[in-house]
């Protein structure tokens, strides 16, 4: 029996049929590598392009965020829950670190599951 986070596709895990999805099912992170510390800044999380309609499309997208020295990871900072057709899969979100980890998103399609992706923020 697999672990929950063993589901969880990524561009780096991908096998078989899911190597064909990867481009337009992992979440890109458009996040700055280095912010000052409480200075807030903008992080924009995309996904696709991909199919948007009943049949097919990303349901739902969230931000966690691993923060170095916490006892306990991730932070859920942000999610959406999306309805087909009428909204798109972006996600943002204004944020104000303090202290340096990585965010990672998830994007949920109702055919292919579940991917992440992942990028390294430091503070300064
Ligand atoms: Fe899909």
């Amino acid at each position: 029996m697999k672990a929950f986070g063993n589901l969880i596709y990524s561009r780096e895990t991908a096998t078989g049929e899911a190597i064909a999805k990867v481009e337009t099912h992992t979440p890109k992170i458009e996040a700055p590598e280095k912010v000052k510390s409480n200075e807030a800044f903008e992080v924009k999380v995309i996904v696709g392009p991909h199919p948007n309609t009943i049949e097919h499309h990303v349901k739902r997208v969230e931000l966690y965020f691993y923060e170095e020295g916490r006892p306990f990871n991730p932070i859920l900072l942000a999610n959406i829950e999306l309805t087909p057709m009428y909204t798109e899969p972006i996600l943002k979100v204004t944020l104000r670190l303090k202290k340096s980890g990585i965010l990672y998103a998830l994007a949920y399609c109702n055919l292919h599951g579940l991917w992440e992706t992942r990028k390294e923020v430091k503070v300064e």
